[in-house]
């Protein structure tokens, strides 16, 4: 047993109870074309409480297929095959909440850059385990901070691509913090040391050991441990093209391959003589005598080892089949998600800084260009030309901006949601709630510079206050239309080639030009879900109407055509809005059932 597990020895992270995990006869294949390609050809075996079990295999040959399964994260579907059994404790996963007990940590880390270590496992396990109160969430990160060797760097910001943070090992062990804060009894990881250094990916293995010898069960993938890591293992699987050629205590397995006559030699380190044997690294440029190697392996496994491969299935722990899941309120959810929505504004003040930037900028370019109006014919035309440039700026300043942020943020959301996090409606509403306070600094700067550059219609007060509103309703929409871009891609480079180009269709045949009519009537239907038509036909007609023109042929709401009421353009702007975040809601409801289900 390691210091570490002494310490602890009292500890809440302490597993009293028996969990065998037990796969059987898994196979999975893949349909492509009427093609089916096996991937997992009927393998079976078992992870016991306590230990440590390793799997080790040629790239591409079905290790995150078979965790994703133990993890009842895999289902047949029309174009994936699954078959087989998988137990916990004698119970068939599918049948019970098996995520109580079953934690997943993916190959890759899926973390909020702007959060500090800290907020993250608080942010984990609010959201986890909902019935804790405030002290006890804070003395379970305390406890999860101190296992995984995360005190030090506690408050530490994780760091994402624009921001440099955490090293590679401690995003990994944060990574695990945010699962294993629920006190899961299996934790299963793809490749945890993946990308790490050999020192580091031994401190990994170290804070993994310590948890089985908890009492927890650890399954994880793992491509070249060198010697002190392997020793680490309890038990070890090898894998080839979807079949196991060793399972078994890792103890044996050198002496198992020397029996059936593959003999590592002293001075190599097992894992790599197997890795050389097996042609690990690149299965595809095989001799003829290696596949016969492996062809032998194989046959040896099955019909020697595999006999033995029998789990002890006395003295485990009843499973609770019928107890639901965890899962926090609304209201919770809601104010989790708020408070990391506030931090990240306040973590990224620069981007505030910015905001605030591009209103002077861009209004007082606007009140440059556009300068000392009357109400002449050419003032009128040169308002006219204001208000187009207005309604364009509230609308493609958020849209870009959404359209670069939102797509990075996409995949955590995503993993988020896989793990039953929170639902789509607190995190999208968030989302747009957050911004809001944003839009209206925007919108004052904005809206205080043009009410100095142009002669509003000062007939009545209250046009002030109608520009400002739906300047800020015209952002809203901005924002909607970035959501929707951002839902559909979690590529930058795409999301910057879609939203432009939604932008420029909804502005070119947005209804502005009165030629609109000789264009395609196929796209005439764009002028009705085009947030600029309305948004510019709202301020001209809050303009214009009752304006004081030296001629009243001046009139642009007559010359441009845009008759009807204020409201309707404003209602129509807010339905196209709500139309907007409706599709970008349902987007990512289709994308997240889609990602659970791989
Ligand atoms: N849903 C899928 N559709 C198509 N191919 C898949 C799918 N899942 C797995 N595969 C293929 O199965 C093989 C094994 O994949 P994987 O389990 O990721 O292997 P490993 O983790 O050992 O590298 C790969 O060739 C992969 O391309
Ligand atoms: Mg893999």
């Amino acid at each position: 047993m390691s210091i570490h597990s002494v310490k602890h020895s009292e500890d809440q992270l302490l597993v009293q109870d028996s969990y065998l995990l037990e796969w059987k006869d898994i196979k999975y294949s893949v349909i492509h074309k009427d093609k089916e390609t096996n991937i997992l050809k009927g393998v079976s075996g078992y992870a016991n409480s306590g230990e440590i079990l390793a799997i080790m295999g040629t790239s591409g040959s079905g290790k995150t297929s078979l965790l994703s399964i133990l993890s009842n994260r895999l289902f047949s579907q029309s174009h994936v095959k699954v078959s087989g059994t998988v137990t916990l404790n004698q119970n068939e996963i599918h049948t019970f909440h098996s995520n109580h007990y079953i934690k997943y940590v993916l190959q890759e880390n899926f973390l909020f850059g702007t959060q500090t270590v800290r907020e993250s496992l608080t942010f984990a396990c609010r959201l986890k385990v909902p019935y804790l109160t405030k002290t006890q969430v804070n003395e379970r990160v305390d406890d999860i901070l101190d296992h995984l060797r995360l005190t030090k760097v506690a408050d530490n910001i994780i760091g994402n691509s624009m921001r440099k943070g955490l090293s590679g090992g401690e995003q990994k062990r944060v990574s695990i913090g945010n699962e294993l804060i629920s006190y899961p009894n299996v934790m299963i990881l793809d490749e945890p040391t993946s990308g790490l250094d050999s020192f580091t990916s031994q401190h990994l293995i170290e804070v993994l050991q310590a948890q089985a010898h908890l009492g927890r069960t650890i399954i994880f993938t793992i491509h070249q441990p060198n010697s002190k890591m392997f020793s680490m293992f309890d038990r070890f699987i090898l894998m080839s093209e979807g079949n196991f050629l060793y399972q078994g205590k890792t103890s044996e397995v050198v002496k198992y391959f020397s029996d059936i006559g593959y003999k590592c030699p002293y001075e190599i380190n097992p894992p790599e003589y197997f890795m050389r044997i097996f042609h690990i690294e690149n299965r595809h440029h095989m001799s003829e005598e290696e596949k016969e190697i492996l062809d032998i392996c194989s046959y040896h496994y099955k019909k020697t080892l595999k006999k033995y491969m029998i789990p002890q299935t006395e003295g485990l722990t009843e499973i609770d089949i019928k107890k639901g899941l965890h899962t926090a309120s609304i209201s919770t959810e809601f104010k989790v998600l708020i408070q990391r929505s506030i931090i990240n504004v306040k973590r990224q003040p620069m981007l505030s800084v910015i905001k605030i930037v591009q209103a002077i900028v861009m209004s007082s370019l606007v009140a440059l260009i556009f300068n000392n109006l009357g109400h002449d014919k050419k003032s009128i035309q040169s308002i006219t030309g204001a208000l187009f440039f207005n309604s364009i700026n509230y609308i493609a300043f958020p849209t870009q901006g959404e359209a670069l942020t939102f797509p990075l943020e996409r995949p955590v959301f995503l993993t988020e949601y896989k793990e039953d996090l929170y639902g789509i409606i607190p995190y999208f509403l968030t989302k747009v709630i957050c911004e809001i306070p944003f839009q209206i600094i925007f919108t004052i700067i904005y809206s205080l510079v043009m009410y100095f550059a142009i002669p509003y219609n000062t007939y009545n007060a209250s046009k002030f206050f109608i520009f400002f509103g739906i300047s800020l309703l015209a952002q809203i929409s901005g924002n909607a239309l970035g959501y929707l871009v951002g839902s559909l891609t979690s590529s930058i480079q795409l999301a910057v080639v879609i939203g432009p180009s939604m932008m420029i269709s909804l502005l070119a045949f947005g209804g502005f030009f009165s030629n609109t009519n000789s264009l395609s009537s196929a796209f005439y239907w764009i002028r009705y879900i085009s947030n600029y038509n309305f948004t510019y036909r709202a301020l001209i007609i809050n303009q214009f109407t009752d304006f004081d023109f030296n001629n009243e042929n001046d009139n642009p709401i007559e010359l441009l055509n845009f008759q009807g009421e204020i409201w309707e353009n404003v209602g129509s702007l807010l339905l196209v809005t709500f139309g907007m975040m409706l599709i970008a809601v349902i987007n990512l409801k289709i994308s997240g059932e889609y990602h659970k289900r791989r």
